[in-house]
């Protein structure tokens, strides 16, 4: 166990931060049947092939997938390297941010910036994640066509962003490539449906070489699906997917124990189900590291998108034990913790002072590095801090920020890498999915779908004029208007 991610739940306890905003034994002790009865329930779903496709959790089967689709990936990856300098990728929500977590956790910062970190590999941009003009424009003014290579990622193939995204890219393509363009693209949508697919299968009736695909697993949800969309992008840029996937494995072994004191996924789980019961709901990620705040931001959306729910969960099973989640329309529960991602050292020149002494809602998990890729030390100030090397010093930071929120009883845990690379990165994601996962369990809600979106989705297609809206949903659009009073805009 000695080169694998570490947890410390120490400060979570009553003995480090009191009984009152800490965990105490009994409190543990009283969720063992809710415990046993989640693991049940949750580790008989991912038995099933039928059930992990129908209710979401394939994801949970990705670390194992085949060698030879990863070798598949990787191939295309390496001439996607090889032939083009810059590689645009488009997609939001699960189709873009475990990418970008990726890309800042495992190149060298400043990859872009500087030749010499690429080792001759593309320079990777990241756009149909907002609808914001400037940074498409300018994207798109300064890079070549003819050199730039297109991914584009979308499982629905609906999703406006992406959709209005890849509409602009590959009218520029076009323009300037001409009629092979398609062969600059890749897309990854659903193998069957969506007008992504259909695309892919029109433009490759024309010419096979274009308009090449990859699929969005059946049963694989967006926010769940890094080992599954993101494995193009990481071969491109060089990371060794079988290490990612070894990791993402290993973790896999260590979270099917029902045993808490050997599950971390599972104590984590249990803990902030505990802290969101005693009135802490705000759940802080804070990693001592620049690389990983976008690791922290992809965690937002796992816990945001699976747990903050409106409806409690029925279960439905058939006599050949296929199930159905619904919403039980019945009983509003409106649950989940709302994430906050943050950045050590960062943020204890801003955030720290709410996190010490405002509201005890919340709870903190520090992610920390023991050992980064190089070094740096400080000299020539003259004092306490010269000699100290950086690593020291965020370390230092990190345990001195665990002790100050100790002392105003603010409960928080540590996630130890012992360094930033392909394996232990994919232990992290790992380990976040099933812990989502089980708190999904825990508080009896649909981690693997996100309905709570669809409502601004509707309003804009219904303003736009995009077929298929209901009758009910327009006449709720068209009875509610936003009331706009003159006397408050002003
Ligand atoms: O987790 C999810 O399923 C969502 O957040 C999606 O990833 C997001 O909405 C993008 O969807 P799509 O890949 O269909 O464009």
């Amino acid at each position: 166990m000695s080169d694998h991610i570490k947890f410390d739940f120490n400060n979570m306890f009553s003995f480090s931060v009191g009984k009152k905003h800490g965990i105490g034994p009994d409190e543990l002790k009283r969720m063992s049947g809710l415990v046993k009865k989640s693991h049940e329930h949750l580790s008989g779903v991912l038995r099933s092939g039928k059930n992990r496709v129908k209710i979401g959790l394939e994801w949970a089967r990705l670390p194992f997938q085949g060698r030879s689709s990863v070798a598949t990936i990787q191939r295309l990856g390496n001439e996607v390297a090889s032939k083009y300098e810059n590689v645009i990728s488009l997609g939001i929500g699960g189709s873009y941010l475990g990418l970008k977590a990726a890309q800042d956790a495992l190149m060298p910062p400043y990859y872009n910036e500087f030749t010499g970190l690429r080792k001759g590999r593309p320079k990777v941009y990241f756009e149909g994640n907002n609808l914001d003009p400037d940074t498409i424009r300018v994207l798109l003014k300064n890079l070549d066509p003819k050199k730039t290579f297109v991914i584009v990622i979308s499982k629905s193939g609906e999703t406006t962003e992406s959709k209005a995204a890849f509409a602009i890219v590959e009218a520029w393509l076009k323009r300037s490539v001409g009629k092979q363009y398609g062969r600059q693209i890749i897309a990854i949508t659903d193998p069957y449906s969506g007008t992504l697919r259909k695309k892919v299968k029109l433009e490759q009736a024309k010419d096979a070489l274009s308009f090449r695909s990859l699929p969005v697993l059946e049963g694989v949800g967006g926010r769940y699906s890094e080992f599954n969309v993101g494995l193009l992008h990481l071969a491109i840029t060089g990371v060794d997917l079988k290490e990612l996937l070894a990791g993402a494995a290993a973790m896999a072994k260590r979270c099917s124990s029902p045993d808490l004191f050997k599950n971390p996924a599972y104590l984590y789980a249990v803990l902030s189900y505990l802290f969101y019961k005693k009135g802490k709901p705000i759940a802080v990620v804070m990693p001592f590291s620049e690389g990983l705040k976008a690791t922290a931001e992809w965690y937002v959306q796992l816990l945001a998108e699976s747990l903050g729910k409106k409806y409690s969960r029925i279960i439905y099973r058939t006599k050949e034990g296929l199930e159905s989640w619904q919403p039980d329309k019945q009983r509003i529960v409106n649950v989940g913790r709302t994430p906050v991602p943050c950045r050590g050292t960062g943020d204890l020149h801003s955030v720290q002072q709410n996190l010490a002494e405002g509201k005890n809602d919340k709870t903190v998990t520090f992610i920390k590095i023991k050992r980064f890729r190089q070094d740096v030390k400080v000299y020539g100030t003259g004092d306490f801090l010269s000699g100290r090397s950086y690593s020291q010093l965020l370390s230092l930071a990190q345990e001195a920020t665990e002790w100050a929120l100790v002392q105003e009883d603010r409960p928080n845990c540590a996630i130890i890498l012992p360094r930033v690379n392909a394996f232990h990165w994919g232990e992290l994601l790992f380990f976040f999915e099933m812990a989502t996962a089980f708190e999904g369990e825990l508080l009896n809600v649909n981690a693997f779908d996100q309905p709570g979106v669809e409502a601004y989705k509707q309003y804009m297609y219904y303003k736009l004029g995009k077929p298929g809206i209901t009758k009910e949903t327009a006449a709720r659009i068209a009875g509610n208007p936003l009331l706009k009073k003159a006397r408050f805009i002003f």
